[in-house]
């Protein structure tokens, strides 16, 4: 049977499809991802950017890189494979997003109860008090950004690279994932721990592993079926099969 067919079967047989994404999923939208010719950390080093030891040396120089892609992000929107995933949701067919990206993307295309593994770009935390907020709603006429209640400093809302993940948000995700009977991988190079446990977790509890992604991953080597386009491709594919299935069966 082809493939494409074959994933569109699963996923109206599936009681609990979760979808979880990498950077791969946006870069359809423009979003470089962060590894490959293009990544992100081809062209910057993490270690004078994204980690704690950065941000308390420089952090004006971490704000103004991460104000820099929030401006970048403010021009891409959510590509179609997003669309379909989002009446997927609304349907019923796809129960919970975990996603390692922070960029936001599927907050703008209304599936809001993602489970964001590495934070939210678009929110600043102060490091004083805890205070959230969304940098919007700051004051980013100077940087860096002052805690509005306490005068602390505010950091991106993001997990840095030598710092762990948030306890419930990890705890939640793996709840979910021992939970999914069906899981789509989507641009991951699965090669972040402990987000890349997910797939495994996942097969582990009996899930079927679909993946996603133009090249192979480490996950390649679990997954029941690869599909080997890019992430809009791929969904828009698959959807239009599974709209062929279900006029077949209304007839
Ligand atoms: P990577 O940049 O490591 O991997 C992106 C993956 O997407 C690769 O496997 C690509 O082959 C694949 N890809 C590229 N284009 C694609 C497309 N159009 N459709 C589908 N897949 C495509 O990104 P992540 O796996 O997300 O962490 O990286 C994991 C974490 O490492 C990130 O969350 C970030 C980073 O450092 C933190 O910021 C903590």
């Amino acid at each position: 049977m082809d493939e494409l067919l074959r994933v569109a079967r699963l996923i109206l047989d599936s009681n609990y499809m979760v979808v979880f994404t990498g950077a791969g999923m946006s870069a359809d939208s423009g979003i470089p991802t962060f590894r490959g010719s293009n990544g992100l950390w081809n062209r910057y080093r993490p270690e004078d950017l994204a980690t704690p030891e950065a941000f308390m040396s420089d952090p004006v120089k971490v704000w103004s890189w991460y104000l820099w892609r929030i401006s970048k992000l403010s021009k891409v929107s959510p590509h179609k494979g997003y669309r379909v995933l989002k009446r997927w949701y609304e349907a019923g067919y796809l129960k919970k997003v975990i996603t390692q990206n922070v960029d936001g993307l599927f907050r703008r295309v209304g599936i809001d109860d993602v489970i964001e593994l590495h934070g939210y770009i678009e929110r600043a935390r102060c490091m004083r008090c805890g205070y959230r907020d969304i940098i919007y709603n700051l004051d980013r006429s100077s940087l860096p950004i002052i805690c509005p209640r306490c005068y602390g400093l505010m950091r991106p809302d993001v997990v840095w690279f030598g710092e762990p993940l948030d306890r419930n948000v990890l705890d939640e995700a793996y709840r979910v994932a021992r939970e999914a009977d069906l899981m789509l991988v989507i641009g991951t190079s699965g090669v972040v721990y402990p987000a890349a446990y997910i797939p495994y977790i996942a097969r582990d509890s009996g899930a079927t592993v679909i993946e996603i992604n133009p090249e192979d991953t480490p996950i390649s080597d679990i997954a029941d079926i690869r599909l080997r386009n890019g992430a809009e491709k791929s969904l828009v594919e698959i959807d239009r099969e599974l709209k062929k299935i279900l006029k077949g069966l209304e007839r």
